[in-house]
């Protein structure tokens, strides 16, 4: 199949017709996203937190982003594969977010990048596309900020922060991002900037109006469920499957049957020494 690209998400955007994304971060969960046919496929920083076990997406590197957009894209044919510039690798300057898109396209060969911020991004977002790299916009919560803002929360639920994001929005569209996503924000204030903007809005944790959604992976199929130390799913995040009792099950299985003889059966045991070379043998 024939691999999505900007001209098709104008298309949808036009045609009201919603535009679905997931995250990935390596090739079984970029397999899955292939064959339930995700428009757009997301290689997050969120890999920090829900498969490295970080608290913030800050620690991650270029390095590790460029390795894991690597094994995305041998899993994924059809998305349109956009990688996350990671914190401290685009907000000295415009030349050094240059400098970390060029990486991950070259290096971890994603068709497009997303980095975090608005009005004061729009210079960097403009350069990158001069450059001739499709750069996708990230404001509202804004998980790289972290710790400048202490600790994740929504925004846009006053008219202030409202007018930052949607200003935000549109400098983003005027940089010539060819998208934006829409991070925990009111949806009405999502619905406002969806309809003022040409280019589509994927929201998550942003209510239903905008133009596409998209969640993490580990999150919306209940990955991370461990009996013990959950880690808490954003309370946005519908849950779409029970993956992590479903391998938490599987594992135990096999420590019980190991234990009691019952694993590797006949059917497990595939490899027959005959009898002649057997003898021959002891
Ligand atoms: O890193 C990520 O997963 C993201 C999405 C939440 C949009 O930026
Ligand atoms: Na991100």
């Amino acid at each position: 199949p024939r691999r999505v690209n900007l001209q098709d998400l104008r298309k949808w955007k036009r045609e009201g017709r919603k535009i679905v994304m997931m995250t990935a971060y390596d090739y079984p969960s970029a397999v899955h996203a292939d064959l339930s046919e995700m428009d757009v496929v997301l290689v997050g920083d969120s890999v920090a937190m829900v498969t490295l076990g970080h608290d913030t997406t800050q620690k991650v590197t270029i390095d590790d982003m460029i390795y894991h957009c690597r094994a995305v894209v041998n899993g994924c044919k059809r998305a349109l594969i956009v990688g996350d510039l990671p914190f401290g690798s685009y907000e000295i300057s415009p030349p050094q977010a240059m400098s970390s898109a060029y990486r991950l396209v070259k290096e971890g060969s994603v068709d497009a990048v997303k980095l975090e911020g608005g009005r004061k991004m729009a210079e960097t977002v403009h350069r990158i596309v001069q450059g001739g790299i499709a750069v996708m916009g990230h404001i509202g919560l804004t998980p790289g900020s972290v710790s400048a803002i202490g600790g994740f929360r929504s925004f846009g639920r006053n008219s202030k922060e409202a007018i930052e994001i949607f200003q935000g929005a549109l400098a983003l569209e005027e940089a010539g991002a060819f998208a934006v996503v829409l991070e925990c924000i009111p949806h009405l204030v999502a619905k406002h900037i969806t309809e003022c903007l040409s280019i589509p809005t994927i929201g998550i944790g942003a209510g239903k109006y905008t133009s596409g959604q998209v969640l993490v992976y580990h999150d919306m199929i209940g990955m991370l469920q461990h009996p013990h130390h959950a880690k808490v799913t954003p309370k946005f995040c519908k849950k779409y499957a029970q993956v992590g009792e479903a391998i938490q099950e599987a594992l135990e299985n096999y420590r019980d049957e190991v234990l009691q003889g019952k694993f590797p059966n006949e059917t497990y045991s595939p490899y027959h020494i005959s009898e002649e070379e057997y003898e021959k043998f002891v």
